[in-house]
């Protein structure tokens, strides 16, 4: 066999030439990878012996695209177009063999290929979009040839892959082979190619009909909610749209607006993200073992205990549910039934499993029934004396070993731990609500907590399909702290002049998921009041405080479940609550600072300053480790727009010499509330980036 790069060799079978890539984990098109396709189609063409190639990838995918660790590094050529052109232009005709996924790039390299047979489990796709750009080498060109413009656009906007079968119908894939073996699939396609029982063509050669109907029903697809903020998707549709011209014309389209992209800070913001979601798995106690876990006891069946079993359960563990009296757990079992309906519903529980899987879900109301469980999370009422009445009992009842976690969202896991005699098993494992469908995990490592449970929760995280992410302990951890800090600035607008409403529009028009104060209604009021009457005996004399949201407390407004809060839900759409006005008038008379006119600009810079700067104090008191694990946080848990990469990476676009500005412009009014943190200010005063804090292990 002869290696033409680090990443491709070749090997000879007869007339047969076997094109190998070997570029682990993923076969990513790394320059190594590209420049060893180049030598090695070279090679197949110089050689009069050859009669037709067969294309392959070793390792557990095919290619599985552009390899996005080079992106915004100067390029390297040749360029994957250039690869598939090359690819496409051969005079051999070259059968691509697809295992695993075949992606983006990886899915542009098959599609130059002169017929792709796809093995039983192959995935193919086009999900550049999920990283800010589009398809580069060919897709946007290629695919309408092969499988018309409507399913291009569907597979470039959505960026999901589809299963062999579904590929193989839109035209994708000529064939699906039993084989095992990509190299046998590959050798098997390239001898009948070369004795003609395998038809081949070049895709370039194949035109295109524009289809209207399609493109139209695209461009309103990309300027509608979801996508509006996204610049990707409309280019996506314009390199669509330039499909039936001429191949090489609508390369070059293809590659102007693929470039655009590439410039686009979006795209940095994403693939930040992209990273992110993978960077955060990395953890100091990672070497330290994982214990077993089977078995795992849930106390409490409100909202999130139901969750956190059902999460539980349609990862196949054992679940044991645990509620004080008869009627709390046949109310907290019901509650699981119904999430387990809407998993079945949207494809999370295959119909195959249902049985099983509830059958794995068992109730008690006894805390003994805990006694063999490997894990035992509790979601109950959040209040340090019960749950640390709770611990004491639980060290009575676990096993050995057995690791003991709260799902508290504000209170402090060290003090948990200490009602116990094992705080070394005792770990926070702060759940998002629904726990069944969020993805973040909080993991709060106590002062004693041992590395081994930290493995243990990121071991759940993994099995449960969520993002685990590393905290420490303080009131909030890494999200709540930092919402709490955002929410007070949000407070404060109002009592500055800005109606509720205005501020939930100029935070969603950002991008949020939802404004500060629809999430209150959402989550209910009640939990706010309960954390202030829980800081009371701690506020600073001099911080401002509205009085708004205890009135509304006062009122019996909790928000959606009592049907009014800071909107109205008693009809269809929610509408800003009528009565509040009187309230919030009292709240600013009680304030007494003189009223003005807030931009949603201004509105937005003060929110996002705020969160950013309690970021910042998060990174320097140790609770983050690094400002990913800040951004992790918020793009998973708490809605902020994925294209801008976390409130971490945005800061460094707005810059921390800009950032300390507005905090100094700010407190001349609220001196309490704004502060540099010193990190920030270090930071500013040597023009350094939050992200050069990322390189930590
Ligand atoms: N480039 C560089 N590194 C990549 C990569 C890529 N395209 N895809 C994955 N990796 C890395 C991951 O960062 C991870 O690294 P780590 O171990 O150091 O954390 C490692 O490969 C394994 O990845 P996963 O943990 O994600 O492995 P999974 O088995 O869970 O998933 C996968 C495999 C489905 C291939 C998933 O990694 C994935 O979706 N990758 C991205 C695919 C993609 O977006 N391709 C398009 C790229 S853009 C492009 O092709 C442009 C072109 O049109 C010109």
């Amino acid at each position: 066999m002869d290696r033409t790069s680090a990443a491709v060799s070749l090997e000879r079978e007869g007339e047969i030439a076997l094109i190998r890539i070997d570029n682990p984990p993923v076969n990513a098109a790394s320059h190594a990878l590209r420049a060893g396709l180049v030598a090695a189609i070279q090679a197949i063409q110089t050689d009069p012996g050859i009669r037709a190639a067969g294309l392959y990838c070793a390792g557990r995918t095919f290619v599985a695209g552009a390899d996005i660790r080079e992106f915004g590094q100067p390029p390297q050529p040749p360029s994957l177009p250039e690869v598939c052109n090359l690819i496409e232009a051969c005079q051999i005709p070259i059968i691509a063999a697809i295992h695993g996924t075949a992606l983006g790039g990886g899915c542009e390299i098959a599609l130059a290929a002169h017929a792709r047979i796809g093995i039983h489990d192959a995935r193919m796709g086009l999900p550049e979009v999920t990283l800010g750009i589009m398809p580069g080498a060919g897709g946007t060109q290629r695919a309408p040839r092969l499988i018309g413009m409507a399913a291009t656009l569907d597979l470039a906007l959505s960026g999901k892959p589809v299963a062999a079968q579904k590929a193989l119908a839109l035209g994708l894939l000529d064939e699906i082979s039993e084989a095992d073996t990509p190299r046998a699939v590959a050798l098997d396609g390239a001898r009948r190619a070369a004795s003609g029982r395998l038809a081949t063509r070049r895709t370039g050669d194949l035109t295109v009909l524009t289809d209207q109907t399609a493109l139209d029903a695209a461009r309103r697809r990309v300027t509608g909610a979801g996508m509006a903020h996204l610049n990707a998707p409309r280019r996506i549709v314009e390199a669509v749209a330039a499909s039936p011209l001429p191949l090489t014309q609508g390369l070059t389209e293809e590659r102007r607006l693929y470039l655009e992209c590439q410039n686009d800070p979006q795209r940095a913001a994403l693939v930040h993200a992209f990273f992110a979601e993978r960077v955060v798995a990395k953890f100091p106690e990672q070497q330290a073992k994982a214990r077993p876990l089977r078995r795992i006891g849930v106390i409490g069946g409100g909202t999130m205990g139901s969750g956190i079993a059902t999460a539980c359960l349609l990862a196949g563990f054992q679940v044991t549910l645990v509620e004080q009296t008869d009627q709390a757990l046949d109310r907290g079992l019901s509650t699981v039934s119904a999430n387990l309906d809407g998993a079945l519903k949207r494809g999370k529980l295959r119909p195959q499993d249902e049985r099983e899987t509830r059958a794995a879900l068992t109730g008690a109301t006894d805390l003994n029934a805990l006694a063999a469980a490997d894990l035992i999370v509790e979601a109950v009422f959040e209040q340090i004396e019960i749950k640390r009445e709770l611990f004491a009992r639980l060290d009575q009842i676990a096993a050995p070993g057995t690791v003991l976690a709260t799902n508290t969202s504000y209170l402090d896991v060290n003090q948990i731990a200490a009602a116990t005699s094992r705080p070394q098993d005792v770990i926070g494992l702060h759940f998002f609500s629904p726990a069944h469908v969020m993805r973040l995990l909080e993991i709060v490592v106590a002062d004693r907590t041992a590395p081994d449970v930290v493995s243990t929760g990121f071991a759940l995280a993994k099995r449960l399909g969520k993002i685990g992410v590393r905290a420490g302990v303080c009131d909030g951890f890494i999200g709540n702290r930092i919402m709490s800090a955002y929410r007070r600035a949000a407070d404060n607008l109002v009592l500055d002049g800005a109606a509720p409403e205005q501020v939930d529009h100029a935070i969603r028009d950002f991008g949020m998921a939802m404004g500060p104060f629809e999430m209150g209604d959402l989550a209910g009021l009640d939990i706010g009041w309960q954390n202030r009457r829980r800081l009371d005996p701690i506020r600073p004399a001099d911080e401002r405080y509205s009085t708004l949201a205890d009135r509304m407390y006062d009122l019996g407004w909790l928000g959606r479940k009592t049907g009014r809060g800071y909107y109205d839900h008693s009809g269809e759409h929610p509408v800003p609550n009528p009565d509040l006005s009187p309230l919030i008038r009292d709240a600013r008379a009680a304030d007494g600072r003189p009223l003005r006119e807030l931009t949603d600009q201004q509105i937005r810079d003060r929110y996002l300053t705020a969160m950013i700067a309690e970021g910042v104090r998060v990174l320097q008191d140790g609770i983050a480790r690094r400002p990913v694990d800040i951004d992790a946080v918020f793009l998973f848990g708490y809605g902020f727009p994925r294209h801008l990469g976390g409130p971490m990476c945005h800061a460094d676009t707005i810059g921390a010499a800009e950032l300390t500005r507005r905090i100094t412009e700010y407190a001349a009014e609220d001196p309490q509330f704004w502060r540099i943190p010193p990190l920030l200010a270090r930071l500013a005063a040597e023009g350094g980036r939050l992200a050069d804090l990322n390189d930590k292990g």
